[in-house]
C-alpha cells in the first residue's frame, strides 16, 4: 500500500504537466482568436434601406482602409479608400454616393439595391504597409408583394370532395406557409404539400376543415398575407 502523501506527490506532476499545456495551447492558439471579420448588420438588408458592413478585429496601428466589390483586391473595383490620419475618403472607380467608411473602417450604403448585392472585400493597411484582408457577403432582398390564393372550388362535399389551394406570387427567392382561421394550418394526412409548398391539397375534405384559408408569402425581410379565402363543406 502507498501512503496518502505518495499518492499526492505522483499525482501533482501530471497536474503541473496539464498547467504547462494549457499556457502553452493559449500562446499558440492566440492569432487566430482575433480574426479579422465582416459582419452585414443586419445580416440581410432590405431593398431601399441602409445597410452597414461592420469590421471586427482590425488590427492596430492601421493607416487606412480600401473597400472593394468583389472577392478580391481589384483596383478596377475599388471602392474608395480611407486615410485614418486625414480622415479622408478617396472615391475609386466602384464608388457610389451611397457609400459612406466610418473611422474604424466599416462601410455603410444608403437605400441598398439588389445589385449591391455580393461579396465586398476589406484591405485594412496597417502603419508598416502590410495589409491584412477579409473578404464579406451582403445580401439585399426586395419586399415580397401580396400573394393571391385560388381555389379549385369554393364549396365542397364532406368525404367525397377535394380541394386544391394554390397560392400565386411573382416574387422569387421565397417561402411560402399556409395559415388556417389566421393561424399555423395543423397539417393533417389528408392534406398534401407540394415540394415549394404554393400547393396545398386537401383529399378528402371533412368538416372541421370549413372556415378561412390564407397562404403567407416571405423572405429575410418582410412577409405579406392573402385575402382570406373561405371554404365551405356541406355534410348530410
Ligand atoms: C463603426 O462606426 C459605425 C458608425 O459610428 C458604427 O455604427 C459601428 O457599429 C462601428 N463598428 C464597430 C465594429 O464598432
Ligand atoms: C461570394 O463569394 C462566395 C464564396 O466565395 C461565392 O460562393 C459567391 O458566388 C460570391 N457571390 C457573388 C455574388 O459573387
Amino acid at each position: 500500500m502507498e501512503s496518502p502523501s505518495a499518492l499526492a506527490h505522483r499525482g501533482s506532476i501530471p497536474w503541473q504537466g496539464l498547467l504547462l499545456a494549457a499556457s502553452l495551447l493559449t500562446l499558440w492558439s492566440l492569432p487566430t482568436t482575433a480574426q479579422l471579420t465582416i459582419e452585414s448588420v443586419p445580416p440581410s438588408a432590405a431593398e431601399g434601406k441602409d445597410v452597414l458592413l461592420r469590421v471586427h478585429n482590425l488590427p492596430g496601428f492601421l493607416g487606412g482602409y480600401v473597400w472593394f466589390k468583389g472577392q478580391s483586391v481589384d483596383s478596377d473595383l475599388q471602392i474608395a479608400s480611407y486615410v485614418i490620419d486625414a480622415q479622408e475618403i478617396h472615391p475609386g472607380p466602384a464608388y457610389s454616393q451611397r457609400a459612406t467608411i466610418y473611422p474604424n473602417g466599416s462601410l455603410l450604403l444608403k437605400k441598398a439595391t439588389l445589385k449591391d448585392t455580393g461579396n465586398y472585400t476589406l484591405l485594412a493597411i496597417k502603419g508598416n504597409f502590410q495589409g491584412e484582408i477579409v473578404t464579406g457577403q451582403l445580401r439585399v432582398y426586395q419586399p415580397v408583394g401580396k400573394p393571391a390564393l385560388r381555389a379549385s372550388s369554393a364549396t365542397v362535399a364532406e368525404q367525397k370532395d377535394a380541394v386544391v389551394l394554390t397560392c400565386l406570387t411573382n416574387d422569387t427567392g421565397i417561402s411560402i406557409r399556409w395559415l388556417f382561421k389566421n393561424q399555423i394550418l395543423p397539417h393533417t394526412d389528408r392534406m398534401k404539400l407540394s415540394r415549394d409548398n404554393s400547393t396545398l391539397t386537401i383529399d378528402p375534405v371533412r368538416r372541421e376543415d370549413a372556415g378561412a384559408y390564407q397562404c403567407e408569402v416571405f423572405n429575410p425581410v418582410s412577409s405579406r398575407k392573402s385575402d382570406p379565402f373561405r371554404l365551405d363543406v356541406y355534410y348530410g
